[in-house]
């Protein structure tokens, strides 16, 4: 019988695909699509305290190999979340991650605290992307001590473990992940999107509202996967890995990478189905290559250096 759970330490999934965070809606929105008990976990779109409108349209360009998203983190507030969503999610045999956001520190805190209150959720992936929450605009994810704070802080409020996401739009990713598995982060999972910009040349006018937005989808899947390799290389705790996995094919390359976990963002909009389709071709190749459990695949990238 093949295993494909994968044990993270502080939650055990039932195989090592959950669906990414402002991709899968709050997950219920797929369940005419997929059977949700099938996935390894579900990352809810990011959620602030109160409700938030998002940024004006255009919100979406499609490039050759990706998307550029600057949808602002729209969402229905915490409030709305615990009443309406999360006893629709329940019902169903997988984990549930509530993605994090907040304006400033104490946003996250009180998110968290708010919902720490109810039953339901295995755990909270702290998106520290969100722009705005130091006073010069910048998200903490950039900063190793604006990390640091931020992540002992939201620690220290909740009772739940914590993934802290990390963005890839800086120059040493290694240097922000060992700041957050310092500030007690119980897991990481990389990447958010890439700073990116698209433009017409007809009106000379930028392609999104907001000008930049983050890259997503296959352009970015190389680079995700260097990162995530080096952050396992170097930190102790959990890696989740994210970035234009579309196939099991992909789903591997982060596994041996030392990815305990992926995450599946832009495909779900190609094809809801992606997440079940990689789950299949991942017990596949662990049929073909006598895999029993698929935990022993993890991190054996062979290199002769
Ligand atoms: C439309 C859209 C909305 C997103 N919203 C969020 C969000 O609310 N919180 C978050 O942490 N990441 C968000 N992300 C980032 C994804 O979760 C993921 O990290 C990123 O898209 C890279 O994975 P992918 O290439 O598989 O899409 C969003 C991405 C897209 C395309």
């Amino acid at each position: 019988m093949m295993d494909l759970t994968v044990d993270l330490g502080f939650i055990k999934l039932k195989n090592p695909v959950i669906a990414a965070s402002g991709t899968f809606g709050y997950g219920i929105e797929f369940s005419p699509f997929i059977d949700l008990n099938k996935l390894g976990g579900i990352v809810v779109k990011g959620l602030y305290f109160s409700p938030r409108e998002g940024n004006p349209p255009p919100r979406l360009v499609e490039t050759k190999s990706g998307l550029i998203n600057s949808i602002g983190l729209q969402g229905i507030g915490v409030r709305r979340f615990a009443e309406e969503i999360l006893p629709q999610l329940r019902r169903y045999d997988t984990a549930i991650i509530v993605n994090v956001c907040g304006q400033r520190e104490e946003e996250y805190a009180s998110v968290v605290d708010f919902l720490d209150k109810g039953e339901g959720i295995s755990a909270y992936e702290l998106n520290i992307s969100c722009p705005n929450v130091e006073k010069d605009g910048q998200c903490p994810a950039l900063n190793p001590k604006a990390t640091h704070s931020l992540v002992s802080l939201v620690k220290k409020t909740c009772s739940r473990p914590i993934i802290t996401k990390l963005s890839p739009n800086v120059t040493d990713i290694v240097e922000i992940a060992l700041s957050a598995q310092e500030a007690g982060s119980d897991a990481l999972s990389l990447v958010n999107t890439f700073l990116a910009m698209a433009i017409d040349p007809e009106t000379r006018t930028p392609r999104l509202a907001n000008i930049f937005g983050g890259l997503s989808g296959p352009a970015i899947k190389p680079i995700a996967l260097r990162m995530v390799y080096q952050v396992a290389q170097s930190t102790s705790i959990p890696v989740i890995g994210i970035g234009g996995i579309l196939s099991g094919h992909d789903a591997l390359e982060f596994l041996i990478a030392g990815a305990k976990a992926i995450e599946v963002g832009t495909a779900n909009f190609v094809d809801p189905e992606a997440t079940v389709k990689i789950i299949d071709e991942l017990r596949v190749y662990c049929q073909n290559h006598n895999i029993e459990r698929i935990e022993e695949l993890i991190g054996t990238l062979k290199v002769n250096l």
